[in-house]
């Protein structure tokens, strides 16, 4: 892969400067789920950001959370009275982690009243609507943050730097494996998009973003072995491997499955053609024990799934918003990488539907050997 027109990322541990602490982002949380307890608990973390009001539909739930973290006197408002909310001008912004299907007027709501916007991923149903909210935030001067939160984790930025610098030489294959735990719940799973889209976009955005350069074709093969996701109607899959191929003959796979037993399994790979670079995966302790007889050795499980696994990077991706919207810095997920990871997702929904690979560059699909070059 050509890296000249890769810009070496800034490592991770650069320092904050006074001006960036002494600032201070109003901002109202819509929901307190799986992901917006994440973001909940890192706004209380830090003295940039103060939370005006939560919006959530489970009133009680979301009352007891902000009685637990003695933040009472913050109001929970019902999804209805968003709109009024987002007329206080001490309202910056807005961070959404409320189900997929609201993100697209959650967001179009908050840029018409002024507001900049974090949202989970992803930001619409398809393409156009996702281009509609690029739309809106430029024509309203607004920042919009798309979470591709994995980019801010500290190992994937450090393998990413070592290999923009040129450590591997020319790269051969990335490889991702992540495999989710526990399996989501069937309310979930039912409006979630269904694997690319809510999970494999992770993966592909990852691996685009190291790449530096968009994947031309994908393949994908999958199987669904958990009953309560065959079941589902349209039937979604949990185990998948999808391969890509880059212009220039570098490969990829992700190796995907909803429910691992064992932990929250999350690997990078990349083999080149100086070596091999590799995030392992990581967990609380880091105890090995080797055994006298059959058993060989044992270690402390892995991190058990996403909010431990992915904390510094959940942190990170917070406070890159507040420095985008206080000018500090320019957004590090743009819109043509948010498009780019829908349109990858949609390209592997189509892959399994035809049993065929998909280019996305609109060229014919051709023969393995059509471009294997003797060196
Ligand atoms: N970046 C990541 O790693 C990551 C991880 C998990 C989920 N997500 C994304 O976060 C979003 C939420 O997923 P989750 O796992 O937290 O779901 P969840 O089901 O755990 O939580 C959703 C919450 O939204 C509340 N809610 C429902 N309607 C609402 C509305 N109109 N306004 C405000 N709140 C409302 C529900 O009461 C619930 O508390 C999804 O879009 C998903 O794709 C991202």
């Amino acid at each position: 892969m050509d890296l000249s027109n890769n810009e070496i990322p800034d490592t991770p541990d650069e320092l904050k400067s006074e001006e960036k602490q002494d600032r201070q982002l109003g901002v109202v949380l819509f929901a307190l789920g799986r992901s917006g307890m994440i973001h909940f608990e890192n706004l209380l973390r830090t003295r940039r950001y103060r939370l005006i009001a939560v919006v959530e539909e489970r009133i009680e739930h979301a009352t007891q959370i902000l009685k637990d973290a003695f933040m009472e006197d913050v109001p929970v408002v019902l999804p209805s009275g968003a709109t009024k909310l987002l007329e206080d001008p001490e309202v910056g912004a807005v961070i959404i982690a409320s189900p997929t299907h609201y993100h697209f007027d959650t967001i179009m709501m908050a840029l018409s009243a002024g507001k900049a916007v974090f949202c989970e991923k992803p930001l619409g149903p398809t393409l156009e609507k996702i281009n509609e909210c690029y739309a809106k935030a430029e024509h309203c001067c607004l920042p919009l943050h798309c979470s591709f939160n994995r980019r801010f984790d500290p190992s994937f930025i450090e393998v990413r730097h070592r290999y923009l610098k040129g450590e591997l030489g020319v790269l051969h294959h990335i490889k991702t494996v992540s495999r989710d735990c526990p399996p989501p719940s069937v309310e979930y799973l039912r409006i979630s998009g269904g694997i690319f889209h809510d999970m494999a976009v992770h993966d592909l955005d990852i691996v685009s973003w190291i790449v530096g350069a968009p994947p031309v074709q994908v393949f994908v093969m999958a199987y669904c072995h958990l009953r309560k996701i065959c079941e589902l109607r349209p039937m979604d899959v949990d185990t998948v491997v999808i391969t890509l191929k880059w212009a220039d003959g570098t490969l990829g796979t992700i190796d995907l499955s909803r429910g691992a037993v064992y932990g929250y399994d999350q690997r990078l790979e990349l083999f080149g053609e100086r070596g091999m670079l590799q995030a392992h995966n990581r967990g609380g302790l880091s105890v090995e024990q080797s055994h006298t007889f059959e058993h060989g050795i044992s270690r402390s499980p892995i991190y058990y799934s996403f909010p431990q696994r992915y904390s510094e990077g959940y942190a990170a991706s917070l406070d890159h918003f507040c420095d985008v919207v206080f000018g500090l810095d320019k957004l590090n997920v743009t819109r043509d990488d948010t498009l780019l990871n829908t349109r990858l997702a949609i390209a592997c929904d189509e892959s399994l539907r035809k049993g065929l690979p998909i280019r996305l560059d609109g060229k014919p699909v051709m023969s393995e050997f059509a471009n294997y070059q003797l060196t």
